[in-house]
C-alpha cells in the first residue's frame, strides 16, 4: 500500500509519515520547502525520516504546479492521500495572500484532479482547519454550524477547500474526508505558532504577547493525538459509510484552555517566568474556539488522551533537548 502524504516536511505531515512508515507502509511525500518558516527544520524533519529510506521516497516539488505532480506519481500506485500542503497561519494571510491562492486553492485543486485520476485510490484525507467558524459564538463548534463568514482569507481559502472537495466528490464518486484541526502542538511544532513563539521568548527573555489580556480560549490538541485521528479516519472502515462520498469532521481536543494556563504550563516546563506583555485582540483573530468532536468519535473512534499538561512537557523535552530555539 502506498500513501501519498502532501507537505510531509511540515509539522503533521512529517508526524503522519513517521508513524505509517514505523508501521511498514510505503510512503510518498511532497514538499516545496518553502520559507514561511525555517527551512532547516523542515529539512531536520526530512533527515529524522531518513531511517526509513528504503520506503519513503520523498519529492521536493510544488502543489501549485500540476504537471510536476502528474510527473512526480507516474510509476506510482497510489492507495491513499493526506493531503496536508498548505500556506498556513492566520495572521501571515494578511499581507501575504498571494500563497494562498497558489498553494490552497489551485494546489488543492491539483489534489482533487490526482485524486479523479487515481484509479488505485481507496480515499482522499485533507486538512481544512478549525477558523472556517470565523466569528461564530456559538460553542462548541459543530459540523452543521454555519460556516459562511470567514474573517481571514486564510479560513476562506480552506472553506473553498471544503467546497471543492464536496463538487468533486459528488461529480466524480470520490471519497473525500476533510478533517477541521483545533490548533494542534507538540514536538517538531511550528515556529510561527503562540506555543513555539513563547517557549522561544521565555528562553530568551523576551516579552510575550498576551493577545486578549489572556483571556482567548483554544482547543489545543497534542500531535499524536492527531496523527491517530488522521490514520483512523485515511485507514478505518466508518460505521457510517461514505455513502455521501464527502464527510467533514472537527478533529480537537473537545478542551478550550486560556491562554493564560497554557503560558503557566510554559513557565512551569521550563523553570522560567514569563515576562508578559498584555494586548488587546488582533485582527482576523477570534475568541474562542472548541471543537464538538461527537462525530469523529462516533464515525471513527476518535478520542483524543493527552492533557495540555502532559503534552506541554513533551513538547518542552523536545524544545529543550534539539535546541529548537535556534530556528
Ligand atoms: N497546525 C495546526 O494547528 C493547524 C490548524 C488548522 C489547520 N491546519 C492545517 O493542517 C495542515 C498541516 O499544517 P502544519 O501545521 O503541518 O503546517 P506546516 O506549515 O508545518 O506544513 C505545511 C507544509 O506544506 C508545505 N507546502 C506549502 N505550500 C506548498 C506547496 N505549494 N507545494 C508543496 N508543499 C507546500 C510547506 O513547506 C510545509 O512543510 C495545513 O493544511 C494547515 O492549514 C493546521
Amino acid at each position: 500500500m502506498t500513501y501519498l502524504v502532501t507537505g510531509v516536511a511540515g509539522f503533521i505531515g512529517f508526524h503522519v509519515a513517521q508513524k505509517l512508515l514505523q508501521r511498514g507502509e510505503r510512503v510518498v511525500g511532497f514538499d516545496n520547502l518553502n520559507d514561511y518558516y525555517a527551512v532547516a527544520l523542515k529539512r531536520a524533519r526530512l533527515d529524522a525520516l531518513k531511517p526509513h529510506h528504503n520506503s519513503f521516497r520523498f519529492v521536493e516539488c510544488d502543489i501549485a504546479d500540476a504537471a510536476a505532480i502528474r510527473a512526480a506519481v507516474s510509476n506510482e500506485r497510489i492507495t491513499k492521500i493526506v493531503h496536508l500542503a498548505a500556506q498556513a497561519g492566520v495572521r501571515y494571510s494578511i499581507d501575504h495572500p498571494e500563497p494562498y491562492a497558489a498553494t490552497n486553492l489551485t494546489g488543492h485543486l491539483n489534489m482533487l484532479e490526482l485524486a479523479r485520476h487515481t484509479d488505485t485510490l481507496d480515499r482522499m484525507v485533507y486538512a481544512s482547519s478549525s477558523s472556517v467558524y470565523g466569528g461564530n459564538t456559538k460553542l462548541p463548534f459543530s459540523e452543521d454550524d454555519p460556516v459562511e463568514k470567514p474573517v481571514s482569507l486564510y479560513a476562506a481559502t480552506k472553506r473553498a477547500d471544503e467546497l471543492m472537495s464536496i463538487s468533486y466528490s459528488h461529480l466524480y464518486d470520490l471519497p473525500l474526508v476533510g478533517l477541521r484541526f483545533f490548533t494542534v502542538y507538540g514536538p517538531w511544532g511550528r515556529p510561527d505558532m503562540a506555543l513555539w513563539k513563547f517557549a522561544k521568548a521565555i528562553m530568551e527573555n523576551r516579552p510575550i504577547p498576551v493577545f486578549n489580556h489572556g483571556k482567548m480560549q483554544r482547543d489545543f490538541t497534542y500531535i499524536e493525538d492527531i496523527v491517530a485521528g488522521v490514520l483512523a479516519t485515511v485507514d478505518a472502515v466508518p460505521k457510517k459509510s461514505l455513502d455521501e462520498g464527502h464527510r467533514l469532521y472537527n478533529i480537537g481536543n473537545n478542551q478550550p484552555e486560556e491562554l493564560m494556563h497554557l503560558i503557566e504550563c510554559l513557565e512551569r516546563e521550563l523553570g522560567l517566568e514569563a515576562v508578559k506583555e498584555m494586548l488587546p485582540m488582533q485582527p482576523g483573530d477570534v475568541h474562542a474556539t472548541y471543537a464538538d468532536i461527537t462525530r469523529i468519535a462516533d464515525d471513527y473512534g476518535f478520542k483524543p488522551t493527552t492533557s495540555l499538561e502532559a503534552g506541554i512537557a513533551k513538547f518542552v523535552r523536545w524544545f529543550k533537548d534539539t535546541n529548537a530555539v535556534r530556528y
